[in-house]
């Protein structure tokens, strides 16, 4: 296969959530001109690829999960002639587009679900699942806990309940009718002949439903995905498919199918293991987790992630886990959501500069293409007043003046409030400060975004966990081809002795490539050695 084929193994992805993003025309709403217009600062940090989450026409009762119209923009963010120009600005940048393909359910605004429960001679009756019995398909767990108690709805004018898996405001689509997955692959092909650059596809475990199972994963579901990535690969090469599925790896391993599924899948079991570690200061999480984690076919790659725009969920994790990282992350009621954290990276971390590098240096040096959240690369905060995960998705801060340079909107239009008290305060946390600052956090993570993209074995090469004599301090080696890499996290908050198990000889000249440890250059790794506090390191071998 051609290297650039590949480019998605190697890229640095970014949410972003259009809509906090930058508003162009003083109406309080992100749209698509204003994160045009900073496009050149996702360049200068480093980004090769943008996620951009729904844009499509929406009552917004899931924030645009619940989509009313699949080929539309929400006015809000603008037209799809500046949807265009951002994909031409982006690609003239050398940065790629995706966006959310949300396959599994529409609003019940769609045209489709209203024609469907008026009228049932409608041909978009089978566009959804009905049922007389809410019975049925009882095996299927729910999954916005706090607020749903079943996955059907009795709908009036239908006569009949309907499924849905998330919000009663989100009708599942019905894949056993073919009809759905043509509309489905023609919505792929509208935005992708438009020139994005493939999608992430949102919820995609739930596609089909059968009696007897929890309605996940099921073999069907995969075969309509493997439909999906064919149709693709045949009419649109060299475009990708990243893979929502909060699953656990040997269930999101299907994803990938023998590559000819998914490119691309979110390392759910990963994230909170990353949190549980850095809050013990224990390696075993992490080791647990990848010691865990299937291969995967040679096209195909992991994405790693710290935080999101949901909850930081808990779901897989073991119950006693969970209890422990709600205890440790989210000692108030009001910071959980269902299963899991609405918190965003910065105050989880304490806004800890030291845990901030080694949770973002994990991301970037475990196998697997990370993917930042807007704003995390600043350090934003959260604010756990607003409903549901409306907090983890405030304005982004540029900078410190009133508006905080999002919008020229009075604050009171602001589609949300913005953070502009305390320590995560807008005057405080914000780009133009960063980017002013050598010692900033954005600054740190630029340095190690330029150093990642300098040695593309952080996204090409495999990954052997080593030995390093203390539960604290994780050791492993990533390598391709000839190039070798040693990366060494200390996960404690004291210093730690590490001794690595090694031949010597084995590794005649480390150098690093980032961190910091006592003794550099003149370093000995065949004898114990001293790591800092919180430090890591990342080594090459030549
Ligand atoms: C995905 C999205 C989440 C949304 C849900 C339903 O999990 O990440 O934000 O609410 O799907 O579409
Ligand atoms: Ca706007």
């Amino acid at each position: 296969m051609e290297e650039n084929s590949l480019w998605y193994k190697k890229a640095v992805f970014y949410q972003v959530y259009v809509r906090a993003y930058c508003d162009s025309n003083g109406d309080g709403h992100g749209d698509l001109r204003g994160l045009a217009s900073k496009l050149d600062y996702l360049q200068a940090t480093g980004i090769d690829c943008l996620w951009l989450m729904p844009l499509y026409t929406s009552p917004l009762l899931d924030d645009g999960y619940d989509i009313a119209g699949y080929k539309d923009l929400l006015p809000e963010y603008g037209s799809l002639e500046d949807l265009k120009s951002l994909l031409d600005e982006a690609h003239k940048r050398g940065l790629r587009v995706i966006l959310d393909l949300v396959l599994n359910h529409t609003s019940d605004q769609h045209p489709w679900f209203q024609s469907a429960r008026q009228d049932p001679k409608s041909p978009f009756r089978e566009y959804y699942v009905w049922s007389d019995d809410e019975r049925k398909y009882s095996r299927a767990r729910i999954i916005f806990l706090d607020t749903q108690k079943s996955n059907w709805t009795w709908d009036e004018a239908a006569g009949q309940y309907f499924w849905h898996r998330f919000y009663p405001s989100q009708p599942d689509l019905n894949y056993d009718n073919p009809a759905v997955q043509s509309e489905m692959l023609e919505v792929a092909r509208f935005w992708l002949e438009m020139g994005v650059d493939g999608f992430r596809a949102d919820a995609v475990p739930y596609l089909f439903e059968r009696e007897g199972t929890n309605c996940e994963n099921l073999p069907e579901t995969h075969a309509f995905l493997r439909r999906l990535r064919r149709f693709i690969d045949e009419n649109f090469p060299g475009r990708i498919l990243l893979c929502e599925a909060n699953q656990w790896p040997e269930e999101v391993r299907e994803y990938f199918g023998e590559g000819d599924e998914f490119q691309m899948g979110f390392h759910f079991p990963l994230m909170p293991r990353i949190f549980m570690a850095l809050r013990s200061g224990e390696i075993s999480p992490l080791t647990w987790a990848l010691s865990k984690t299937p291969a995967i076919p040679e096209s195909c790659q992991w994405c790693a992630f710290l935080r999101n725009h949901d909850e930081l969920t808990l779901e897989m994790v073991t119950e006693a886990d969970r209890q422990w990282m709600w205890e440790q992350y989210a000692p108030e009621p009001r910071m959980r959501l269902n299963l899991g954290i609405r918190r965003r990276l910065a105050p989880l971390l304490g806004n800890e500069r030291s845990l901030l590098e080694l949770a973002f240096s994990l991301l970037l040096s475990l196998p697997g293409s990370p993917v930042i959240y807007y704003g995390d690369e600043i350090g934003m905060g959260d604010n756990i007043d607003l409903f549901d995960r409306n907090g983890v998705r405030t304005p982004m801060q540029w900078d410190g003046s009133a508006r905080a340079g999002f919008s020229q909107a009075r604050l009171q239009d602001f589609y949300a409030p913005l953070i502009s008290e305390g320590e995560f305060g807008h005057q405080r946390v914000n780009v133009q400060r960063q980017e002013n600052e050598a010692g900033s956090l954005l600054s740190w993570l630029r340095q190690a975004l330029r150093i990642r993209k300098a040695h593309p074995i952080f996204g090409m090469g495999d990954m052997t966990l080593l030995e390093s004599g203390n539960p604290s301090v994780l050791a492993f080696e990533r390598r391709f081809g000839e190039e070798r890499l040693l990366v060494l996290h200390n996960l404690s908050r004291r210093k730690q002795t590490v001794k690595l198990e090694m031949e010597p000889g084995t590794m005649p000249r480390p150098e690093v490539i980032y961190g910091y440890a006592k003794g550099m250059p003149d370093f000995n790794f065949y004898r114990p050695f001293e790591m800092e506090a919180s430090t890591y390191l990342w080594l090459k071998i030549t």
